[in-house]
C-alpha cells in the first residue's frame, strides 16, 4: 500500500472516531428518566446496574424510578419525568398493554421514548425505538435444545411462566411450544406463573412434585428465567431427586447463579440474555438527537444458547461482580 492510500485510509479513520466521539457527546449533560420494573431477578439488577453505568459514561443525568412490578408505579413515573422536562425516557414495561395513553402523553411533549428488554401493544410511533431479545427465539433455542437432548425418549415437561402479560412470558411460550411441535414424545404437562422470582419458582415447581407422583413422572423444566430455575432447582433436591439429572433444567438469561448450578451438575441449559439494553438505547438515542437520523424500530440483541460444555465455572467468574 503506498503512502497516500495509508493517509486516506487513516484520514477516514481519525474522522469517523470524531464523528462517533461527536455523537456520544451530545448526550453529555441530558437528563433521562427510566422507569425500571423492579428486581424480580438477578438479571433486572444487573440491568439497572448497567444501565447506571452507561449513564455515567456519558455523562447523562438518569432518573431512576423502580415501579416494584406495578404497572400504575410505571405510568406515574413517566408522567412524573414528562412534567419534568427530560429529554428522553426509557421503560421497561411490566405488561404488554395499557401503554397508549400516557405514550401518547410522552410524544405530544417531543420527549422521545425508548423501550427496554419488553415490548408493548401499542402504535409504533408511541415510541422511538425498542431494544431487546427476540423472545420467541429464545423459546425456540431452548426447547430446540430440550428437543435434541431427550431424542426418542417421552418426556413430560413442567414449564415455569414469567410475569402473565408480559411480552417474555407470552413470547417464550410461544417458542417453546413451536420447538416441540412434530415431536409427540414431548408434553408440556403443567405450566403456571412463577412471575420471574426465585420464591414463587420454588413454590410452584413444589407443586408440580406434588402432583406429578413426587415428581418421578417429570422429565424437565423449562423455566422462563434462571431465577425461577434456581428456585426449581431447590425444589427438586427438597423432594430427593437430582436436579440436572432426575429431571433436566433449561431456562433463559445466563446468570451467574445458573452458571454456578450448571457446575455443580444441576442445571442442563440457558439462553443468554444480555443486561446491556442501555447502551444500544443511548447510541440510537445520540444519533436521532445528532440529525434525526431514525434507528431500526427494533434493536434485537443477542440469544446465545450456553451448556455445561461452555466453560460454566469460566462464564460464572466472568460475570460475578458485573451487577448481578
Ligand atoms: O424482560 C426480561 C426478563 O425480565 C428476564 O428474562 C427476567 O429475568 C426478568 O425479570
Amino acid at each position: 500500500m503506498n503512502i497516500i492510500s495509508k493517509l486516506a485510509i487513516a484520514a477516514s479513520l481519525a474522522t469517523a472516531l470524531t464523528s462517533v466521539a461527536i455523537a456520544q457527546d451530545n448526550l453529555n449533560g441530558l437528563t433521562v428518566g427510566f422507569s425500571q420494573i423492579g428486581s424480580e431477578s438477578g438479571w433486572r439488577a444487573a440491568e439497572t446496574s448497567v444501565t447506571k453505568q452507561q449513564a455515567e459514561e456519558r455523562g447523562i443525568d438518569l432518573k431512576f424510578a423502580d415501579a416494584q412490578q406495578k404497572q400504575e408505579n410505571q405510568i406515574k413515573a413517566i408522567r412524573g419525568f414528562i412534567a419534568q422536562g427530560v429529554d428522553a425516557i426509557m421503560v421497561a414495561p411490566v405488561v404488554a398493554t395499557g401503554w397508549d395513553d400516557v405514550l401518547t402523553e410522552a410524544k405530544e411533549a417531543e420527549i422521545p421514548v425508548i423501550l427496554l428488554d419488553r415490548g408493548v401493544d401499542a402504535p409504533e410511533d408511541l415510541y422511538l425505538t425498542s431494544v431487546a431479545s427476540d423472545q420467541i427465539k429464545e423459546g425456540r433455542v431452548a426447547g430446540q435444545w430440550l428437543v435434541d437432548a431427550v431424542g426418542d425418549a417421552d418426556c413430560k415437561v413442567v414449564e415455569l411462566q414469567g410475569t402473565v402479560g408480559s411480552t417474555p412470558a407470552i413470547n417464550r411460550k410461544q417458542g417453546f411450544e413451536e420447538a416441540l411441535a412434530g415431536h409427540d414424545n414431548l408434553t408440556i404437562a403443567r405450566s403456571q406463573t412463577g412471575d420471574f422470582t426465585r420464591s414463587k419458582g420454588k413454590e410452584v415447581m413444589e407443586g408440580f412434585i406434588k402432583a406429578e407422583n413426587g415428581g418421578a413422572d417429570i422429565c424437565a423444566v423449562y423455566a422462563h428465567n434462571d431465577d425461577m430455575a434456581v428456585g426449581a432447582i431447590q425444589a427438586i433436591k427438597d423432594a430427593g431427586l437430582k436436579p440436572g439429572t432426575d429431571i433436566k433444567v433449561v431456562s433463559i438469561d445466563a446468570v451467574p447463579d445458573i452458571f454456578a448450578a450448571m457446575v455443580a451438575g444441576e442445571a442442563n441449559a440457558t439462553v443468554e440474555l444480555t443486561p446491556n439494553m442501555a447502551g444500544p438505547a443511548f447510541d440510537a438515542l445520540s444519533a436521532y438527537l445528532a440529525d434525526g437520523t431514525a434507528p431500526d424500530k427494533f434493536i434485537i440483541t443477542e440469544s446465545k444458547l450456553y451448556t455445561p460444555a461452555d466453560n460454566p465455572q469460566g462464564e460464572y467468574d466472568t460475570r460475578k461482580g458485573l451487577g448481578y
